[in-house]
C-alpha cells in the first residue's frame, strides 16, 4: 500500500506572486544590526537608503564612469533590480567561465560567497573580486566545514578506501574544500556538468595509484541530492550504491562495511530552497493541468526528480523554457527570482512556480540595488569594499580543481537523457 502524501499547496502562476520592489526592506542590512553576528552588516561610508528614488540612475551612472574597469557578474537567482546591471548573467558554471576570462581589474559578483571565492581563484592575481554584501552566503555550503571534510577523509582511510576514492565537490562549497579536493586528485562540478564530473572522478579512482581497477569510489560534497540524482540518473548506479555520511554523527554514522560496499559516499548537505519541493506538488499540478511539463533542478530530492519531466541546471531550465512552443504550460522547481523572470520574459507561455510555500533564496536576495550602488560608488572614490580574496595556499589546489572542471563539457545533458529514457 502506498502511504498517503501530504496535500501540496496550490501552484501559482508567477505573475500572481508579489514582486520585490527596488530597495525592499526585506533583509535590509547595514543599519542597526549586530555586527558580531553577521558578516557584512557594517557598510563603511553610506549605504544608500532602500527607498532612494535615484538608485537606478546612480547605478547607471556608476557603471558608465567605471566603464571597462568593472565587470558585473550576476547569477540567475539574483533580483531583477540587480540582474539588469549585470554584464554577464549565468549559472554557476557559466559565471566561473566568465570569471576565468574577465579582463576588467574589478569583478563585482552578484551572487553568493562561494561564487565570489571561485572568481577570485580563477581570476588573475591582480584582479579584485567584490561581493556587494558579505552576508550573502549559502546554507548548503555552510553544511560542510573544512575540518569536517578532513575528518571524513580520515574515516575513509580507517575504512581502508581512501586510496580508491576521489573527492568531488559541488561548486557550492568553501575554497578550502575545493582546495582539499584538488590536492587529492579530485575536482569541482556544477549542476550543469555533474554527471561528466562524476564519470571523470570514477575514471580517476580506477587509474589512481592504489586505485580500484574494478570500480572506485567518489566522495561527493556537500549536496546529497545532486550527488544521488547524478549517480543514479546520470551514471545508472543503484540507490543502494550510495550511502550518506553525516558529519555530525560519530564515524559519519556509517560502518566500515557500509563504506566499503558503497560506490558513492554522499555528504549530508542540501539546499534549503530546492529541498523544500515535494512529489505531492507535482501530483497536484498534473491533476490541475494535465498538459504541464515539469522542470526541476537536480538539487531537488530524488523522489521529486523522479517524477519530473526534465531535470537540469539553471542554465538548462532557461533553455528549455526558451525552446518550449508558445502556449506551453511549464511548472518549475527552482529559485523563485528566476522562475518569476522566466514568466516575465515569456509572456506567450504559462510559467508556473511549482509551489507557493517555497520562497526566494534568502542569501541570494541579500544582494540588492543599494549594496550594488554602494560598492560601485566606492570604487569610483578609489575604495574597495567587501573584497573576497582567497589566500595563495588555498588558491593553488582550488584552482587545479576548478580547472579540471572547466576542462569538462560545460553543458552535460546526460542526466536528463538518462532520466528521459528510464
Ligand atoms: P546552478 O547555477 O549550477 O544551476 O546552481 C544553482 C544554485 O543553487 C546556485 O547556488
Ligand atoms: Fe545555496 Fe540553495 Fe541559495 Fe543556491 S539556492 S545559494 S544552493 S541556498
Amino acid at each position: 500500500m502506498t502511504a498517503a502524501r501530504p496535500a501540496a499547496a496550490p501552484a501559482h502562476n508567477v505573475s500572481d506572486l508579489p514582486t520585490i520592489p527596488v530597495g525592499s526592506p526585506l533583509l535590509l542590512l547595514g543599519r542597526g544590526a549586530d555586527a558580531d553576528a553577521e558578516r557584512g552588516v557594517i557598510c563603511a561610508g553610506d549605504l544608500p537608503a532602500p527607498d532612494d528614488p535615484t538608485l537606478v540612475d546612480r547605478a547607471r551612472r556608476a557603471k558608465e564612469i567605471l566603464g571597462d574597469r568593472v565587470m558585473i557578474l550576476g547569477h540567475h537567482y539574483q533580483r531583477n533590480q540587480v540582474i539588469e546591471f549585470a554584464d554577464a548573467r549565468g549559472d554557476s558554471f557559466e559565471l566561473s567561465r566568465q570569471a576565468s576570462i574577465a579582463e576588467a581589474p574589478y569583478i563585482v559578483f552578484c551572487g553568493v560567497h562561494f561564487m565570489a571565492e571561485s572568481a577570485s581563484i580563477l581570476g588573475r592575481e591582480d584582479q579584485t573580486v567584490i561581493l556587494p554584501d558579505l552576508a550573502a552566503g549559502c546554507s548548503m555550503a555552510d553544511m560542510a566545514e573544512g575540518h569536517q571534510v578532513v575528518d571524513a577523509w580520515a574515516r575513509l582511510e580507517r575504512a581502508g578506501v581512501a586510496a580508491q576514492t576521489i573527492p568531488l565537490t559541488y561548486m557550492n562549497s568553501t575554497a578550502a574544500i575545493k582546495s582539499f579536493c584538488g590536492e587529492r586528485g579530485g575536482a569541482i562540478c556544477t549542476s550543469s556538468n555533474a554527471a561528466a564530473a562524476m564519470r571523470w572522478a570514477f575514471d580517476q579512482a580506477r587509474t589512481a595509484p592504489g586505485g580500484d581497477t574494478d570500480g572506485g569510489k567518489v566522495l561527493f560534497l556537500p549536496d546529497q541530492h545532486l550527488g544521488r540524482n547524478t549517480a543514479v540518473l546520470g551514471l545508472g548506479l543503484e540507490l543502494d550504491d550510495c550511502v550518506v555520511y553525516d558529519p555530525w554523527q560519530p564515524d559519519g554514522g556509517l560502518t566500515d562495511r557500509q563504506i566499503r560496499d558503497a560506490r558513492v559516499i554522499l555528504w549530508k548537505g542540501h539546499c534549503s530552497v530546492h529541498a523544500r519541493f515535494q512529489p505531492a506538488m507535482i501530483d497536484r499540478i498534473r491533476a490541475e493541468r494535465p498538459e504541464v511539463e515539469v522542470l526541476v533542478h537536480p538539487e531537488c530530492r530524488h523522489e521529486v526528480v523522479l517524477q519530473a519531466d526534465r531535470v537540469g541546471s539553471t542554465g538548462q531550465i532557461i533553455r528549455w523554457v526558451e525552446e518550449a512552443p508558445a502556449g506551453a504550460t511549464i511548472a518549475i522547481a527552482t529559485e523563485l527570482n528566476l522562475v518569476k523572470r522566466l514568466g516575465q520574459e515569456h509572456p506567450d507561455k504559462e510559467v508556473v512556480f511549482l509551489d507557493d510555500t517555497v520562497c526566494f533564496c534568502a542569501t541570494m536576495n541579500r544582494i540588492d540595488l543599494p549594496h550594488l550602488v554602494w560598492v560601485l560608488e566606492a570604487l569610483i572614490d578609489g575604495e574597495v569594499v567587501n573584497e573576497v580574496k582567497v589566500d595563495t595556499d588555498t588558491r593553488r589546489w582550488a584552482r587545479v580543481a576548478l580547472e579540471r572542471m572547466l576542462a569538462l563539457p560545460g553543458d552535460d545533458r546526460s542526466l536528463v537523457a538518462a532520466h528521459a529514457s528510464a
